[in-house]
């Protein structure tokens, strides 16, 4: 298949090599020129293991930095957008640049073949389907496009390894072909692929932050009190904790 990822950060680079590796034709698009400068280069704009291998191996072979946007577009069918979304004061998330990134996509476009949009940054719940979908229904008069959302769930230092070793992929859409388009695409990894409405898709992934964020605290509040009363192997403490079968609730199984 051929994709187009906007964005070439952490997820978007990881995503892009990702995807090449296993047998697509990958268009790299940014808008920073330094950090494009550095990718034909054959070197990684940050530090991150593995990746550099994996760069030099698809470069130029089935990964290209690309600044014909319009040419990749057209050339693709598949289209991912992996641009920051930051939090401003209010806690709201900026979709300025996904925005942008989407325009120049639609404004790319001179036919009406079918292509998929998919946002791997991270936004609210519900911004597909309040923002995204009617904003490229606006927009795009004949041309064709599905809109989906595939959250990222990586860990910076280890974004080959997660991408590659996915526990799993959720793809968010409530368009069969794009759900077609999107699996066929992952079947590859070999992780189990769960496809959900986009909201679901936007919700699992804050669920999956909250929750890290608080095990997060209250592991560092128990090895505080642990290192007060003293004795105690918090690593072995925590790693027995995580041995409870319970930790794998489902909704409404709740914990006995
Ligand atoms: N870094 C992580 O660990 C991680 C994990 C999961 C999800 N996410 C989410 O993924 C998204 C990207 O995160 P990141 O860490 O890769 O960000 P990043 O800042 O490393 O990379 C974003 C890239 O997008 C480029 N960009 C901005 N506007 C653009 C445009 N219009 N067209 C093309 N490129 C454009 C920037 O120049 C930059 O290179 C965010 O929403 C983030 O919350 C990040």
């Amino acid at each position: 298949m051929n994709v187009t990822v906007f964005g070439l950060g952490f997820v978007g680079l990881t995503t892009a090599l990702g995807l090449a590796h296993i047998g697509n034709k990958v268009y790299g698009v940014d808008v920073d020129a330094a950090r494009k400068k550095t990718l034909r280069g054959g070197q990684l704009p940050f530090l991150e293991p593995h990746m550099d291998e994996v760069l030099k191996t698809h470069l130029d072979k089935n990964f290209f930095v690309t600044d014909d946007v319009a040419a990749s577009v057209s050339d693709s069918e598949v289209i991912f957008y992996c641009v920051g979304t930051p939090y401003g004061e209010d806690g709201s998330a900026d979709l300025t640049y996904l925005f942008a990134a989407i325009d120049t996509t639609i404004e790319a476009v001179a036919d009406d073949k079918f292509r998929v949009l998919v946002t791997k940054s991270t936004i609210p719940p519900s911004t597909t389907a309040e923002k995204i979908i009617p904003h490229v229904k606006s927009k795009c008069g004949e041309k064709n496009f599905a809109v989906a959302n595939n959250p990222e769930f990586l860990r910076e230092g280890h974004c080959w390894e997660d991408f590659i070793g996915a526990d799993r992929i959720v793809i968010g859409t409530d368009e069969e072909r794009a759900r077609e388009v999107l699996t066929t695409l992952y079947t590859p990894l070999n992780a189990p692929i769960k496809c959900v409405t986009p909201s679901t898709g936007e919700f699992i992934k804050y669920l999956s932050n909250t929750l890290l964020a608080t095990l997060i605290s209250y592991s560092n509040e128990m090895a505080q009190v642990a290192d007060t009363i003293g004795g105690i192997d918090v690593a072995e403490a925590f790693r027995i904790l995580h041995m409870d079968k319970r930790w794998n609730i489902a909704v409404g199984g709740g914990i006995k």
